[in-house]
Parts: structure tokens; sequence; C-alpha cells
């Protein structure tokens, strides 16, 4: 018998389910990472796998590599595939105009680059992940780690002179060594508590020399699929067009989490 899945993590498949539905047969498909992507993967997986649709991949971390690969989802590389018609990928926020911190898992730097090769990227979360103004999540950024404790004070002298409510920033560990991204940079978490003017602060992050890229996703995002517990997803456009309201039947799913 299946496992009772948590009502986050219903909330998250059933966004996941939703925004599968927006692949079509021959496209070139950007796969975000977390655990909400994950739920994508897998649903994509039963549709290559039941359906017997064609499309490939391309990963945004070396941890959705591998479950691409285990779920028969044909990959390549960005190198190979150049130009994708579509990313499905996680967020850590969103707000009323689509813009977005991610990084959370440590890979917005490819996944910025996957979203924006792509035609669209559609961004998948549960309810709890909107905000009325981006900031109460860390905002990450990536740094290489020559010299990283210099970048890291360059960053906060930076921050002074924005419209952000808290200044802290730390670098972010795995047990007791700094985290190492699939790039082999380290990560800073800049604790902001609110981003007054968030197209400034993504521009302004990464001039500082060391920095890679930040988690600010500003105008890449053209839909947000949001997941709710009981099966209810919302489909939300940038466009402004009224929201479109749709159930997941989980009993379809099962088998995907039988196994967890
Ligand atoms: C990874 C990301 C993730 O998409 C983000 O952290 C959301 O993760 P989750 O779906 O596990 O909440 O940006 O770098």
């Amino acid at each position: 018998m299946a496992r009772e899945l948590s009502p986050i993590e219903k909330a998250k498949l059933a966004a996941a389910r939703r925004a599968v539905d927006f692949v079509e047969a021959g496209m070139r498909v950007g796969l975000g990472t977390g655990s909400t992507a994950a739920w994508m993967v897998r649903c994509l997986g039963q549709r290559v796998r039941e359906e017997g649709l064609k499309i490939t991949g391309v990963p945004t971390s070396v941890q959705t590599a591998a479950l691409a690969r285990a779920e028969g989802i044909s990959i390549v590389t960005l190198e190979e595939a150049r130009w994708l018609d579509l990313t499905i990928d996680g967020t850590d926020e969103f707000d009323a105009d689509l813009n977005l911190i991610k990084g959370g898992g440590g890979a917005h730097l490819r996944e910025k680059v996957v979203a924006t090769a792509s035609d669209q990227m559609i961004v998948i979360a549960d309810a709890a992940k909107e905000v009325a103004c981006l900031g109460a999540f860390p905002l990450p950024i990536e740094v290489i780690p020559f010299g990283w404790q210099t970048t890291k004070a360059l960053v906060e002298e930076m921050l002074v002179s924005l419209d952000v409510m808290g200044r802290e920033v730390t670098i972010r560990m795995k047990g007791d060594q700094p985290f190492v991204s699939d790039e082999g940079n380290r990560i800073l978490d800049l604790h902001l508590g609110r981003i007054g003017n968030a197209r400034q602060v993504a521009l302004a992050l990464n001039q500082v020399p060391g920095v890679v890229e930040n988690g600010l996703f500003i105008d890449i995002c053209d839909r947000v699929v949001i997941g709710h517990g009981d099966g209810r997803v919302v489909v939300r456009d940038f466009s402004g067009a009224p929201d479109e309201v749709d159930r997941i039947d989980f009993a379809a799913t099962e088998n995907l989490f039988a196994d967890l």
C-alpha cells in the first residue's frame, strides 16, 4: 500500500503533476532542482513510460540528472541542446510579478542559465511560497572560492546602499565544511528580511567581483503553478489573465510514491 504523503508533499506533487501537462512531444525541457522539481521529474517520467512521450531533458544539477536517468527520461547537456522550449523548476519565494528567490538547494546558477535559455519558464510551488515582498527567505549568491571572504565583505558593504531590511551575510555550510555547488563554487546567504527593489539588488550584487550569480529571478518566470494539499492547483500567468483553477486526482499518481 502507498504511504500517505504530508499535505505539503501533496501540494508539491499537485503543482508538479499539473505543470507537466504543458510538456509536449519533441520538446527540450529544462529540469529544475529541489523537492518540488523532483516530483515534476517523476511525473514526467510517468508520462514517458505510460504515454511514450518523447522529450529531451536538460537537468540543472547532478542530483536531477540522476533522477531523470532513473525515470527513463533522455537527457543531454545545455551545450548539446543550446536552446530549450520550456523549463519547469521550483522556487523558494515568488511575488505578484512572478519574480523569484531561488537557490535554497544551491543550484540557482545553473537554474538561471537554463531558464534564461528557455522560451518559457514555469515555476511550481506550494502556496506557502507566495509572498507580498521578496526577502524573508535568505537570498543566495554563488561566489568563486578564491577570496570568498573578501567577496563577502564587499557584498556587505554594497548592501549598505541598498533598500533592504537586514544585512547579515553567512557562508552556507554542509556539515562542518562550506557547501560546494555543482560548479565548484561557494554560496553566501543574504538575510535581507525584505527587499525593497529586487531588480536593483539583483543588478548591484552581480557587479561585485567574485559573485557569479544571485538567486533573484527577475522577469524570467512566465507562469506559476501553485499546489494545495487537497489537490487544488492554481495556474497564474504573468500576463495578468485570471487564474485558472484545477484539481489533481492523486489516485492516478499513487505509483509515483509507493516506493518512496
Ligand atoms: C534549488 C532551488 C529550488 O527550486 C528551491 O530551493 C525550492 O526547493 P523545494 O522545491 O525543495 O522547496 O532553487 O536551487
